[in-house]
């Protein structure tokens, strides 16, 4: 697990021990493989004795548990478009492909069939924790937040809004629907888990084009009231979106201040792409405490920029960065390929700095894809990597025999992080053999 972006722990003989509700109570490293682990165990954890049994589960020879993966962007209601649009520009390709895959989710038992298929595609893959943006719908996106739930996926969860920009099939009936709909699927989401335990609510500008001032101002309202609930919008994703927004803005001079005087800009922030970052911009994000959600696969093939974002540089300012599928403009749901394209795209912009923004290490994008992203979430306390006191959000990795797959062939001389890296760069969800979130069973 990822204890910074620069310090990676590889525990080659250890334990954790997780109590009845998800927490992780002890984690031991070093344990002694001659001595009986429930001894071990029982030694050190605090007194008093617990009350419940210990159950041991132990792992087979070459396979190893890992956090779980936090996708920092996703769109619920493109897992079935994914893949479609290659070399789109944004606004082309929200208009021919998107938005009318989007209004089918205007359907309930669609919304049902067609997130329980998400769901479930991204827990096979690791995916423990999601920032999903919805459909406009509130009835699916409550429908997404049920099955998120009942599949035991830690998830954000938003409608969103679009009041303009889109053509009438697909557009909020007015802005004050947009409002009432968000209020409505906030209040439904606090009901079903009201302390946030696995589900939140998200509130989700789809982008500055599509809301007309009242929605963001009203959103930025919702915000003010509702401290608790995160924030997420694309941001300077695209040249071509870039320029819609300032012609539809001409007031503000970049997105920092058109967002920031919307008051949805902060801490709980989630911005996704940032592909084009000035200076300014740069000081203004850092200040205010945003995170970004990079999303290499679609940053380089669809709807975005074409462009690698400036990670290294968010990174040597401090500014917050986990990764996103942005699943479907990027093609592909995992997060080892985000993982993998974000070293790509960082060894792309090294080229293009001059050698000034040098590119990713392995450790430093699965730092991004774990605890990267649960910061950028405001999770930085609670999941992310295997702390004490966090929830026990983890996959277990198999590497050897039929867990194998067409993964680099492990050799008895590797150690455990030449393993690990073999993973990282050539496994996939046939690697992915166990998922668990807050201490549940969710595959396997
Ligand atoms: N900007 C507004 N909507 C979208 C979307 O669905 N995907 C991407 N990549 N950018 C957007
Ligand atoms: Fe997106």
């Amino acid at each position: 697990h990822a204890l910074s972006p620069s310090k990676l722990e590889i525990i080659s003989s250890g334990a954790i021990v997780v109590d009845s509700s998800g927490r992780i109570q002890l984690l031991l490293r070093d344990t002694d493989p001659t001595t009986n682990l429930l001894t071990t165990i029982t030694a050190a954890l605090p007194a008093p004795p617990p009350t419940s049994p210990i159950t041991i589960h132990q792992l087979r020879p070459g396979r190893f548990l890992i956090p779980g993966f936090v996708d920092t962007h996703n769109h619920a209601p493109q897992w079935e478009q994914r893949g479609l649009g290659q070399g789109m520009h944004i606004l082309d390709w929200l208009e021919k492909i998107t938005f009318r895959n989007e209004a089918r989710f205007a359907d309930p038992a669609h919304a049902r069939r067609a997130y329980a298929s998400c769901i479930d595609g991204f827990l096979r893959q690791g995916v423990t924790m999601a920032s999903y943006y919805g459909s406009l719908h509130g009835e699916a996106t409550n429908i997404l937040a049920d099955l998120c739930l009942e599949k035991g996926q830690r998830a954000f969860v938003g409608k969103c809004n679009m009041s303009r920009g889109s053509p009438g099939y697909y557009r909020d009936a007015s802005v004050k629907e947009s409002l009432d709909v968000t209020e409505r699927c906030i209040e439904y989401v606090r009901g079903i888990d009201p302390e946030g335990r696995l589900v939140k609510y998200v509130l989700t500008p789809r982008f500055a084009i599509s809301c007309d001032d009242e929605v963001l101002k009203g959103l930025g309202g919702i915000a003010r009231r509702n401290p608790d609930l995160p924030i997420q919008t694309h941001f300077n994703e695209a040249e071509q979106e870039m320029q819609a927004t300032r012609e539809l803005f001409p007031q503000f001079a970049n997105e920092v201040d058109l967002y920031a005087h919307f008051r949805l800009l902060g801490k709980r922030s989630i911005l996704a792409h940032c592909c084009y970052v000035s200076e300014y911009e740069m000081v203004r994000l850092k200040e205010l405490g945003c995170g970004v959600a990079h999303c290499p696969a679609s940053n380089m093939t669809v709807g975005g920029g074409f462009m690698a974002a400036p990670v290294r540089e968010f990174m040597r300012r401090g500014i917050k960065v986990g990764l996103g599928t942005d699943s479907g403009g990027g093609y592909s749901s995992s997060m080892l390929d985000a993982m993998r394209l974000a070293i790509v795209a960082s060894n792309a912009r090294e080229v293009m700095s001059g050698g000034k923004d040098g590119g990713l290490s392995i450790s430093e994008v699965f730092y991004l894809a774990t605890l990267g992203g649960a910061e950028v979430c405001c999770l930085g306390d609670k999941i992310g990597n295997f702390e004490v006191g966090k929830a026990f959000d983890a996959i277990v990795v198999g590497t050897l025999g039929e867990d194998q797959g067409v993964m680099t062939v492990v050799g008895e001389e590797d150690g455990l992080s030449t393993v690990f890296e073999k993973f990282v760069m050539t496994g996939d969800d046939r690697n992915i053999i166990q998922v668990y979130v807050q201490g549940r069973r969710v595959k396997g």
